[in-house]
Formats: structure tokens, sequence, C-alpha cells
């Protein structure tokens, strides 16, 4: 069992399945820790924000194992943790946080100030995010464990779910997160620019928080005609309209109540020409143009501080040309950062295990070998509507 083999990232374009360590109790800084535990990976899903790395728009290097949407069994446990069991089945939100500092202790796993020696916030796989080691791979070591992790009460029932469950992770409480804070609600118009896997759980989650329409944007028309399939507006970004028209549309004005970007910093648009091009603010702009006076947006889309694909001096510093005087002539409030899984993948599992959520359903669930990853993450970055999700030990076939 000491054996372990996992995604790495290579180069631009490319990541394999290696060889990697087996887990130890140590953190990056390779102090010996004894708050963790070794989890046997159930299942790990492949992300948009994986893609970002592996399209070589960050400067994540070479070597590191990849992987941050975990869930598995404890298999070994550190002598601090007082709480979790071996075997237990959990849910490992895809930040790394203590649970002691400030921010943790108001709620905001996103920005823990304890688990990153170089800035708040950590995740495991992820550049910048603090060296902590990824989990697309047989087995992982996750800290802080007791505080971190959550425990499905049922076994063999959360096994029936697991395709919906893996969703905790991450994309479900981003999705929810999008939502709550551009404060949807009962009877909402709302508009999701992105039509991938968090555009999917966003609009999954306002539905579930009672909007009355869902619109969803996309340029890709496999991804457009999914979110048609599972009942919310197709919106193709193709037709060369202006946003607000394309939204009157459907509401018979060119205004939403709550609007949520799921594309992020490689948001794209088409111009007259065909030919699509980077346009990394347009989401940004296109929201600020048809979100209400003193409505919100949720920004889970994800934004850097370096990008060394970008086509123009300042978008690779990370700076957008963004009209903001929009937004702030519609007091309009901005909610922009990492998702505090913690807050919400409580609820949202009760609502998985009481059939109020098919998220496995409707973000289109596909579930591939370990040594498939790589042809995952081709297909994920050509655009199929899919969410894969890795069965790193043939766990989730059997379940089926
Ligand atoms: N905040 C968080 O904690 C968090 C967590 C998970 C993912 N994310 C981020 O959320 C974003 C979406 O993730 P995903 O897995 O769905 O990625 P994805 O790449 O599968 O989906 C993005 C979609 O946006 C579409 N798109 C491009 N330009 C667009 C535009 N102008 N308008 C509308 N749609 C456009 C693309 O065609 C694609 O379908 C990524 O940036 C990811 O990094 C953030
Ligand atoms: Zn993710
Ligand atoms: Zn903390």
């Amino acid at each position: 069992m000491s054996s372990n083999r996992g995604v790495v990232y290579v180069k631009p374009g490319r990541v394999e399945v290696q060889k990697i360590d087996f887990p130890v109790f140590r953190n990056p800084a390779g102090n010996e820790i004894h708050h963790g535990v070794i989890l046997k990976v159930v299942s790990t899903n492949i992300c948009g924000s994986d893609q970002h790395m592996v399209r070589g728009r960050t400067t994540a290097p070479a070597g590191m194992v990849l992987g941050h949407e975990i869930t598995g069994e404890v298999i070994e446990k550190g002598r601090d943790v007082e709480y979790l069991e071996i075997g237990d089945l959990v849910s490992v939100p895809f930040n790394v946080a203590c649970g002691r500092c400030r921010t943790c202790r108001e709620g905001h796993t996103d920005v823990c100030l304890h688990v990153n020696s170089e800035r708040a916030g950590g995740a495991y796989g992820y550049v910048d995010l603090g060296g902590w080691i990824g989990g697309q791979a047989e087995y992982v070591m996750v800290p802080y464990a007791d505080f971190n992790l959550l425990k499905f009460p049922d076994k063999a029932q959360a096994m029936e779910k697991i395709r919906d469950l893996t969703c905790l992770s991450d994309i479900l409480p981003t999705g929810f997160h999008g939502a709550v804070t551009a404060k949807v609600g009962v009877g909402s118009t709302v508009y999701v620019a992105g039509a991938g896997p968090v555009g999917l759980a966003a609009a999954a989650a306002a539905r579930i928080l009672g909007a009355a329409a869902v619109l969803i944007g996309d340029m890709n028309k496999e991804r457009l005609a999914h979110a048609k399939s599972v009942d919310f507006e197709p919106i193709d970004l193709t037709k060369h309209d202006r946003l607000g028209d394309l939204v009157a549309e459907v509401l018979g004005k060119p205004e939403v109540d709550c609007a949520i970007d799921c594309v992020g910093f490689e948001a794209k648009s088409e111009g007259a020409d065909g030919k699509i091009v980077d346009a990394p603010a347009v989401v940004l702009n296109g929201l600020m143009e048809i979100t209400r006076p003193a409505g919100a947006i949720g920004i889970p889309g994800l934004y850097v501080t370096d990008d060394p694909g970008a086509k123009d001096e300042a978008a690779k510093h990370g700076s957008l040309s963004l009209r903001l005087g929009l937004g702030w002539a519609k007091s309009h409030s901005l909610h922009t950062g990492q998702t505090p899984v913690l807050k919400y993948n409580r609820q949202l599992m009760q609502a998985i295990l009481w059939d109020r959520l098919p998220i496995a359903k409707i973000v289109n669930v596909k579930v591939i070998k370990l040594d498939q990853a790589p042809d995952g993450y081709k297909s994920f970055d050509a655009g199929v509507a899919s969410k894969f999700v890795i069965d790193p030990h043939g766990q989730l076939s059997k379940a089926a």
C-alpha cells in the first residue's frame, strides 16, 4: 500500500499519470504534523481551475501533482485527530484551512492566514496556494482534518450518490457561493456567464434558491444544448447582438436582478469575423451592463495576479480594462475570491441526500479511470459538456 500514482503537470498542454510519493504527515515546509489524515481517494474531479495551469496561463511549476476536488476514505490518522475514524468517507473542501487564524474563525476559510507562506489562502495541487500536494491520485494527505473534513453520515448511502457528492469539494459550493453573493432569492431573474461545470452549478444553485428565470450564456453550442436539456435558458453569445438584447429576448427587458461570472480571466469574445479572441474584461463589463441598479454580481470565475499567456502587457499582470464606472453608477455590489467551501458543503450535502439537487445530471458527470486523466483534460479543454470525475480505485464503477 505504500505506492501511489497521480496526475502531474509536465508542461503547457501536457499532464501525465506518474508514480508519486505515498503521502506523509508533513506540511509543505517539511515539518511533521499530527492533525492530518491520509485518504484513499474515492473520487477526484478535473476542474476549469486546473485547466488555467495546464494551458500555461499561470506560473504553475512543472512536476506539480494536480487535484483539489477530492472525496476519500480515511485510512490513517495523526495522533491529534480526535473526531474522525479509520474508514470514514469524507468530502474534502478544496481550501486548505487551519481553523485557528483570524479569517478562518470568521468563516473565511478561502483566505486562511497560516497555510501558505506567500499569501492568504491554500489549496491542494494549485499554483501559489501553499504547495499542498494534489489529490488527483490514489492517496492524499489532508491537514487539520477534524476542521476541514465533512463526513458523510451513511457510507453505503453516500456511495449510491457519490457522483453527486463528489461535486461538494468545489463546484457545487462554488456555484452556490456565486448565487448567494449575487443575492439570488425567490423570484430573482439571473444571468450566469459560462456554461461549464461551475456555471451549471451556479444555475442549479440559483434554482434551488428560488430564482424565477435562470439564463446561461456561452459560445459553446454543445454546452448550451446541454444547459437547455437541464431546463436553463441558453443564451448563444455567437449571435452578434448586445448581451442586453439577448437577455431581453427571454425576459422582455435587457436587465437581470442578479449576475454570476463563471468564466474568469480566460474570457473570450467572438469578433464580427467569427474569430474567437481573448477578452479578459468582457464578462465583468457585460454583467455590469445588464445587472439592475442596486443589484449584485457574484464572481467565482478566477482572476489571476500573473498571466504569462496574456496577449497584452497589462493583462500579463492581471490588470483588466474594467468599466467600473458603470457598476459604480448603478451601486453594484461585486464579490470576488475563492469559495469558502465549509460555509456551504453540509447544507448542500443534505440537499443531495434528500434528492433535492441532482447535480451530477446537471453538470453531466463522466467517470474515468486514473489512466484516462490526460484524455479527460484534453476533452474538457476542447469544451465537451461534461464534468470529468476520476475513479482511481474503480470504486465508482463498482458502486454503479
Ligand atoms: N472561486 C472559486 O473558488 C472557484 C472554484 C472553482 C472554479 N473556479 C473558476 O470558475 C471558472 C469556471 O470553471 P469551469 O470548471 O466551469 O470552467 P470551464 O473552462 O469549463 O468553463 C468556462 C466556460 O466559459 C465559457 N466562456 C468563455 N468566454 C465567455 C464569455 N465571454 N461569456 C460566457 N461564457 C464564456 C467557455 O466557453 C466555457 O464553456 C474558472 O475560471 C475556474 O477557475 C473558481
Ligand atoms: Zn475546482
Ligand atoms: Zn486559518
